[in-house]
């Protein structure tokens, strides 16, 4: 036998050294969490951290490694985890990454629930003799975000070989998802089947948690196979998977914005109750629009009021800026413009905007470019653009001056050989006594239009 635990020694040392190549469960630094008792009293509650070692194995055959010097003996434990659920690689990081897994030990109390769906579970006594023991929970927290467990784990009394009784994961600890999608928050458990809670059946329920507000989403009791739906099937759960697989995971069928927020999977055995917590965020990236569009031809100097609307959004994180890329090339910045306050549609998006007066003198913008809003949203950075045109102005030349002086006078002419025209063919019509239905007045008002234009410039001549 004595040989046997030096080859599972130099297995494990072997696996240790491989590190993450080896698909060895590890050996996991914990911090045991405990009140202190007779401090600071009051309502606070003082608690202390003590580091711990966690040696995850499979089967209770494999022997703990040796407790570094630096950790007290008693403050090693053994954890049998038959499924193996800790023994995953998230929680096994490379050498030397800097993201850490996490781990937290508490002591746990084994207490009957009073929810009306898990309350049936303790409806038939059980053995208090298996709830005399040392009863503790250990989160993990993977690095990376990949993975939560939680963990209820018994020990005969002060033994610290350590038994996983029941657990609860989830590898989707923060989903993001854009509105109208079906959402997967992912939940799995097991239960030690030798233990002789698991027989009685199980319980489990979806709350939901959003800046203080909490409600129940779903809750499934196992045992008489009821369910509680607050959605109104908004959410739902594969029920065979559940009984199959410990496949717990939540089906969202329509991302909405009022979904986000914290969901926690809480799974009940008699007297126990492990739960993770998983985060979900609704990300719909922002419409962007110019008004006016397009923007007026503008004369230099003029301002130009321009307006960024930003529509559809989700969540309410959102930066409008403004830039302009001259004639020359060069790309500058316009600051923020005055941001409007937010509005909120039916579907629970959001629309902001944002208002610059755009001067086009200096600056490089007076020879006109391209004029866009950006905004910066969690869903990524995206920008509109319009083309501002602003009418080429310069200061006349001599032979323009001297030009229009020409057209001012050829105006002058035309208006005043107008006026006379028409008063003089008047008297003209009148001293022949001409028909006006007849042709001669036609022929007799060219004459005169011609003598008259003669007379007038002979007059302007002298
Ligand atoms: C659990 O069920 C969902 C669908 O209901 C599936 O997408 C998911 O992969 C399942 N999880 C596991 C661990 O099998």
């Amino acid at each position: 036998m004595t040989d046997f635990g030096w080859i599972y020694r130099v297995l494990l040392a072997a696996a240790c050294w491989l590190g993450p190549a080896g698909s060895s469960c590890p050996v996991l630094e914990c911090w045991f969490v405990q009140e202190v008792s007779g401090r600071g009293g009051g309502l606070t509650g003082a608690t202390n951290q003590i580091r711990s070692l966690l040696h995850i194995r499979r089967d209770a055959h494999s022997q703990p490694p040796r407790a570094p010097s630096d950790i007290e003996p008693e403050r090693v434990f053994s954890i049998t985890d038959p499924v193996g659920t800790l023994c995953h690689s998230a929680l096994n990081p490379p050498m030397g990454s800097i993201k850490k897994p996490q781990c937290e030990m508490n002591r746990f109390l084994p207490q009957p629930s009073p929810l009306k769906w898990v309350a049936p579970l303790t409806d038939s006594a059980i053995s208090p003799v298996y709830l005399q023991a040392d009863w503790f929970s250990v989160s993990n927290q993977g690095f990376n975000d990949q993975l939560i467990i939680s963990n209820v784990i018994r020990a005969p009394t002060a033994s610290r070989e350590l038994d996983v009784i029941l657990s609860v994961s989830t590898r989707t600890v923060s989903v993001q998802s854009r509105l109208g999608e079906p959402v997967l928050l992912d939940c799995s458990f097991w239960t030690d089947p030798s233990s002789p809670l698991s027989g009685s059946g199980f319980a489990l329920e979806w709350r939901y948690q959003f800046r203080g507000d909490g409600r129940l989403v779903v809750a499934y009791d196992g045992k008489t196979d009821h369910f509680v739906d607050t959605q109104e099937g908004e959410a739902t759960l594969d029920f065979e998977d559940v009984h199959k697989n410990g496949n717990a995971s939540l089906i969202l069928r329509e991302a909405k914005v009022h979904h986000s927020g914290k969901y926690i999977c809480a799974v009940y055995l008699p007297y126990l109750v492990a739960q993770v917590t998983v985060e979900l965020e609704i990300v719909e990236p922002p419409s962007l629009s110019i008004h006016p569009s397009p923007l007026p031809l503008a004369v230099p100097g003029q301002a130009l009021t321009v307006q960024c609307e930003a529509s559809g959004f989700a969540p309410l994180s959102l930066e409008l800026s403004w830039r302009f890329k001259g004639a020359d090339g060069k790309s500058r910045s316009l600051g923020a413009g005055s941001m409007t306050g937010h509005r909120q549609a039916w579907d629970g998006t959001y629309s902001q905007s944002s208002r610059l007066e755009l001067e086009t003198t200096g600056m490089g913008l007076s020879k006109g470019g391209e004029l866009s809003c950006v905004a910066t949203h969690p869903s990524g950075t995206q920008q509109t653009s319009v083309t501002v045109n602003v009418i080429a102005f310069s200061t006349p030349s001599i032979e323009d001056s001297m030009a229009m002086v020409g057209v001012a006078l050829v105006l002058y002419g035309l208006i005043k050989f107008i006026s006379w025209t028409f008063t003089s063919s008047e008297k003209q019509l009148k001293k022949y006594k001409i028909n006006c239905c007849s042709l001669k007045p036609l022929k007799l008002s060219i004459f005169t239009l011609i003598m008259g234009f003669h007379e007038e410039w002979c007059n302007s001549r002298v």
